[in-house]
């Protein structure tokens, strides 16, 4: 028999402290979430996503920063060319940070340059697989555009409404940062090895390719449809949740109230002239899916969180649902290479303990 051991372990480091940041605060009990301090909801309302790359970085506030897109370096363009047309964006995106860490070779510690060149960067790679991908050529960046109505430009080859922009930088501003969720955490187990900014990145996008990460929001667009009418809800609801299906936009492992994320950005969708016309469904499958959630757990308060608003709101901008999970992980790109920078400054190799559950020592038989 393996000695017992009797030291602490959380399945899934649930509440183990495992760092400590500047970047964010979350109160998941009264859904509160501070980037440096500032609210949430007033970074959304009075910020730019370029700012708020700025804030994080380097702890500034800026609000005439800009952040434009970067160009493509040619490797990367033919490694990009090279994927299949039905590749999973996620994986062109993480296959394109690759490439352009292998082109670039970013030293170490990462640095607030290196950031930015990474975050400009990876915008103009999604979109050209994007286009790529529908057999269009993709389109060089606009120096003059900030990073989000950037990308919408080189998506269409048109530049952005006002509004359009506005509401997708909202999204990105959201997404920006969440402390030590499962992909910043990667990232910052990457970084820690000494290993450069485009590998902490190119790990932080795998984690975030999960279903129970990233790759919510299309599936709340595919179960609204599912649902198709108001009247079905409560039936449809009832029904997922006895077959074990989890609501893809509810539930989260910090945040027991309401996640000021939905909040945020249920009011931009709830704004936007072209908002889906699905979005009054959702609202009302959200009131039913929270009643059934609060009787079916009492013990766990399940409340909406961010991937459930931000699913209008990208449809709204006019993205496909596949790209919704690949864009989320541009918006993050702020927070990981933050998380990246704050660990390269003050590092130490994360190597946590194991409590052994195999065999006790055996041996080959003679
Ligand atoms: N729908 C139905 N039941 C749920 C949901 C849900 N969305 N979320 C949790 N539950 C249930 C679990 O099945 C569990 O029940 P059980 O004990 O009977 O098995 C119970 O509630 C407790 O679950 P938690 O321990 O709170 O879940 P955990 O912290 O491990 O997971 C997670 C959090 C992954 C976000 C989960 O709530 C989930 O799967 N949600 C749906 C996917 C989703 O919306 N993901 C986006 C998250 S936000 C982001 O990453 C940016």
């Amino acid at each position: 028999m393996a000695p017992a051991d009797n030291r602490p372990y959380s399945p899934g480091l649930e509440g183990v402290v495992a760092g400590e940041t500047s970047l964010s605060y979350i109160d998941g009990e009264v859904g509160r979430l501070l980037y440096r301090g500032y609210p949430i909801g007033e970074l959304v309302r009075g910020g730019t996503y370029d700012a708020i790359t700025e804030l994080l970085w380097t702890g500034e506030w800026n609000p005439a920063a800009k952040l434009p897109c970067a160009p493509i370096p040619d490797a990367v363009m033919t490694a990009l060319r090279a994927l299949p047309h039905d590749a999973r964006p996620m994986d062109a995106l993480r296959t394109a940070v690759s490439a352009w860490g292998a082109v670039t070779n970013p030293s170490w510690p990462p640095t607030p340059e290196q950031a930015r060149a990474l975050t400009a960067f990876s915008p103009s790679a999604l979109a050209a697989f994007a286009r790529l991908r529908q057999g269009l050529e993709p389109v060089a960046p606009d120096p003059e555009l900030g990073l989000v109505a950037g990308f919408l430009y080189q998506l269409n080859g048109v530049r952005p409404t006002e509004e359009a922009a506005r509401a997708l930088d909202a999204y990105f501003i959201v997404g920006a940062e969440h402390s030590f969720n499962a992909s910043t955490f990667t990232a910052r187990v990457i970084t820690a090895t000494r290993a450069d900014i485009a590998s902490a990145v190119c790990g932080a996008i795998g984690a975030m390719k999960g279903p129970l990460h990233g790759g919510a929001p299309s599936e709340v667009v595919e179960q609204i449809h599912e649902v198709g009418s108001p009247e079905r809800a409560e039936e449809w609801v009832r029904e997922a949740i006895a077959n074990g299906t989890r609501l893809m936009g509810f539930g989260h492992r910090v945040y027991r109230a309401y996640d000021p994320r939905a909040a945020a950005l249920r009011e931009v969708a709830e704004s936007m002239a072209n908002k889906p016309d699905w979005l009054e469904l959702a609202i009302a499958v959200e009131d039913v899916a929270l009643r059934v959630l609060a009787e079916k757990h009492p013990e766990r308060a399940l409340k909406t969180n961010v991937e459930f608003y931000a699913a209008p709101v990208l449809m709204g901008v006019g993205l496909v649902p596949d790209l919704f999970p690949a864009t989320f992980a541009l918006a993050r790109h702020a927070g990981w290479t933050a998380h990246s920078i704050e660990q390269g400054a003050n590092n130490r190799l994360i190597r946590p303990d194991v409590k052994y559950i195999g065999y006790w020592e055996r041996h080959v038989p003679a």
